[in-house]
């Protein structure tokens, strides 16, 4: 039996990290609620209560936001990729500008006198070179479907993981994030795999055949596919690399990989390649990269230009640095750099990334740069120092969780005259401002955004030393 219904009223008035929009109702509870925009008032449907706060979506807007606009995707509400689709691009912008100085501000108690615009993005869809999907046999049900209490449908799925739910695919026929050659190579092969019985995964009980689909474009509106399997079925395997040849010559790199796992992870797969060229081409500006099946690199290639550009901006480099350019992943940054300083020395924990970034340098004539495999809290110390000598110019690109102390106190002990750091998240780069604060002050700072419709932010800021 379906429990009964609780609905609320709730004036909307922000956001929170993790994009859903926050609000009170009228006897003052705070509630998280998907799929309103700040200034909206809704009526919204409670689901849960998760550590205190209810969470809940829209019902009916009973006064829609001046910021309100009409997604323009067809999956929006259920697919969770774009959860901003339905706030206007400028109120996107001026939000992700507020997050930064709320950061700097309350984390970093630094002046925001050296913020600059936010750099915004010209494409504010099919911005992205990479998307994942995942086959399931357990399709997220549209809710009229459920209504009609259907049951006897075809459950079949290739699309996102429906946000909450572990199990969950909601089934994509188009996606706004990548050019459409990525909406045309999916809904071909799944349409194939339909037409020829073959199983897609059933993660409950860990059967079927068809895992997941990696499509990486570039460009030239060509792309690698990489596609993972449950077993090695040759003749299957072959039949479906043969459907695509015969039917997207834009495909220029396939490859697949068997995963008898229980969970979906590529980096512990071996990839194989089917046809083509090992790897996929791409440019930023001058500086060529190869991206392999399981290469990481920046997704917007586009706003990568501009965020590259800043950082070269930024450094004023004048020909002689020494450049360490920490948290490197396939070198992209220092690669693009290079022709513009001494040297280069990257450092990366992932062994593949770091193969890639030789094998970028290559591509790109460079005998100025060297990269070495692991953990910078390791590598970066005076053995380094001695071999590399002292950096001019210290370019630090980490994950999420920001730079660890010990690695901020040796960067303070190397002396630069220059830290460039960028960032996924302005959170823990403005705890690392305030370590750096007692040696480094900010000179410049520049929000940019690189995933217009989701709530990611990126920044760049250079550090001068005091
Ligand atoms: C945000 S990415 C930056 C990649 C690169 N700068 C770029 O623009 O393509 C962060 C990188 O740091 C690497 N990483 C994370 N923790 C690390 C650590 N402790 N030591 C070395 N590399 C690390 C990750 O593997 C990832 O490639």
């Amino acid at each position: 039996m379906r429990r009964k219904e609780k609905l609320v009223t709730v004036q909307l008035t922000g956001l929170t990290h993790k994009g859903e929009s926050v609000g009170r109702t009228e006897e003052g509870v705070v509630v998280f609620v998907q799929g309103g925009v700040p200034g909206d008032k809704a009526i919204v449907s409670l689901a849960r209560k998760r550590k205190g706060v209810w969470n809940g979506f829209v019902k009916e807007i009973l006064t829609e936001s001046q910021n309100r606009v009409i997604p323009v995707c067809q999956h929006f509400n259920y697919c969770g990729g774009c959860s901003w689709q339905n706030l206007s691009y400028p109120a996107q912008l001026a939000l992700k500008e507020k997050v930064v100085i709320d950061s700097l501000t309350r984390i970093a108690k630094v002046s925001v006198n050296s913020l600059e615009p936010i750099l915004a993005c010209n494409q504010e869809y099919y911005y992205r070179n990479k998307l994942e999907f995942t086959f399931s046999n357990r399709r997220w049900l549209l809710p009229e479907e459920l209504q009609n209490d259907v049951i006897d449908v075809n459950k079949n799925a290739l699309g996102f993981h429906r946000p909450g739910t572990f199990d969950k695919i909601v089934d994509i026929s188009q996606c706004h994030l990548q050019i459409d050659l990525s909406n045309q190579i999916r809904n071909s092969l799944k349409n194939y795999c339909l037409s020829n019985n073959l199983s897609f995964y059933d993660v409950k009980n860990h059967v079927g055949f068809l895992r997941n689909l990696i499509i990486k474009t570039n460009e030239n509106e060509q792309a690698l596919v990489l596609i993972s399997f449950s077993e090695d079925n040759q003749s299957e395997i072959q039949s479906i690399f043969s459907f695509l040849k015969n039917n997207f010559p834009q495909i220029c790199s396939a490859y697949y990989a068997i995963n008898t796992k229980k969970n979906d992870s590529w980096f512990d797969l071996q990839c194989i390649k089917v046809y083509g060229e090992d790897y996929l081409l791409t440019n930023l500006h001058h500086a060529k990269y190869c991206i392999g099946p399981k290469s990481f690199f920046q997704t917007n290639r586009l706003q990568a230009e501009q965020l590259y550009a800043l950082v070269k901006k930024y450094a004023e480099f004048q020909g002689h640095e020494n450049v360490y350019d920490l948290y490197c992943g396939v070198g992209s940054i220092g690669i693009y750099l290079a022709d513009q300083v001494k040297n280069v020395i990257g450092i990366e924990e992932i062994p593949e990334a770091i193969d890639d970034a030789k094998i970028n340098a290559k591509l790109n004539n460079l005998t100025n740069c060297s990269f070495l495999t692991g953990d910078v809290k390791a590598l970066l110390n005076d053995e380094l120092k001695s071999k590399f000598g002292a950096p001019d110019v210290v370019i630090v690109d980490p994950p999420r969780v920001g730079i660890h102390p010990d690695v901020i106190a040796e960067i303070i002990n190397f002396a630069p005259m220059k830290i460039i750091y960028v960032s996924c998240n302005p959170s823990t780069a403005a705890r690392d401002f305030a370590l750096f604060d007692e040696a480094y002050q900010i000179e410049r700072l520049r929000p940019v955004d690189m995933f217009p419709m989701t709530n990611h932010i990126e920044l760049v800021s250079i550090l001068i030393r005091r």
